[in-house]
């Protein structure tokens, strides 16, 4: 079972109070929008969102539970919606639903748990599985089609980009030679060719960075995350708080961005007599510095250790 990583520090972070709409745009084991719901109280709206069925099927099971008092819950009231979809879509599922502006979202970016350890999402070196990867279990791009029809340059640029892998161009050489007398059909066949090519560090499996880099190409996730962030500042109302974790650097680093870049102020280089960027303040940043799990937290749950939080507050803009 997944557990949920910053719980309290995610959820405090947001100040939601009784009656407040409440976003969860990566429901998964819905551990966040539990304690959103306990805040936010009978009169208050959560709106989760996750691309993959399982997660919205397991957790409106778990609802029933805390509605009839088998799951321990301080409240039992909001109202729920429970929406399939990619969180680009942020402001369609909202207008969907007639909701015009929200209080506080969360999105706690990734996979979870279960996804890793089920066959069916090919996505683990630690599990043999037909090579996969999509986290919502639709489209046509999966792990398989990249590592066994994209060109070697291609995937030399997704393992350097995404992994931040030194030997990418050796492991890619190797999976074209590789597929050319065998398609890479399994996630250990594809482990095996990147541990003959790639240098362990700090003890980690080699594989683990050309498994990340695999990920996101398959679902999207950077480009994602950056549509993300925008759409969430459209639907926020005034003084509404986006909280993000993220669990590596590529990810740290588009939050970092966008919430400085939304912090007003000119962008224009400082050479420049005038603003020319007329770049508006629509952010408060209350996270000067990411959060980072407790010494507790990291001894409980190792997944933990590379999260960060970061949490911004909508300004109003007079
Ligand atoms: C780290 S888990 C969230 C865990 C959750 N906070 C909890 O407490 O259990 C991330 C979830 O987000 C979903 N997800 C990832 N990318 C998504 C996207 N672009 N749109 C919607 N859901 C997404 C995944 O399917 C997964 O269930």
């Amino acid at each position: 079972m997944h557990t949920t990583v910053l719980l309290r520090e995610t959820v405090e972070s947001l100040n939601l109070k009784p009656g407040m709409t409440v976003i969860d745009a990566t429901l998964g084991g819905g551990g966040h929008s539990l304690l959103a719901m306990e805040k936010i109280g009978e009169t208050g709206i959560l709106v989760g969102i996750d691309l993959d069925q399982i997660a919205l099927d397991e957790f409106e099971e778990k609802i029933k539970s805390v509605r009839d008092g088998r799951i321990k819950n301080n409240s039992k009231g909001p109202k729920v919606h429970l929406v399939k979809d990619n969180f680009i879509n942020l402001r369609q599922i909202l207008k969907d639903l007639k909701i015009d502006k929200v209080d506080g979202i969360i999105a706690d970016l990734g996979w979870r748990l279960d996804q890793v350890k089920n066959k069916k999402y090919g996505m683990s070196f630690q599990i043999d599985a037909p090579l996969d990867m999509r986290l919502g279990q639709e489209g046509t791009r999966t792990a398989y089609h990249v590592v066994n029809s994209w060109k070697e340059e291609s995937l030399v640029d997704i393992f350097f980009r995404y992994g931040e892998e030194p030997s990418a161009r050796k492991i890619a050489k190797r999976i074209i030679e590789s597929r050319k007398e065998k398609k890479i059909e399994t996630t250990k066949e594809l482990e095996t060719i990147v541990i003959g090519n790639a240098t362990s560090r700090r003890g980690i499996n080699p594989a683990t960075k050309v498994f990340q880099a695999l990920r996101i190409t398959v679902n999207n996730e950077l480009e994602n995350l950056e549509v993300f962030l925008k759409e969430a500042m459209g639907v926020l109302n005034n003084e509404g708080r986006v909280a993000v974790i993220s669990f590596h650097s590529l990810e740290d680093r588009i939050v970092k961005k966008f919430f400085r870049a939304n912090t007003g102020g000119c962008i224009c280089p400082k050479e420049f007599p005038i603003c020319v960027c007329n770049q508006k303040k629509n952010l408060k940043i209350i996270t000067q510095k990411p959060i980072r799990p407790s010494e507790k937290e990291l001894k409980e749950n190792t997944r933990s250790r590379s999260a960060k939080l970061r949490v911004a507050e909508k300004v109003s803009i007079n």
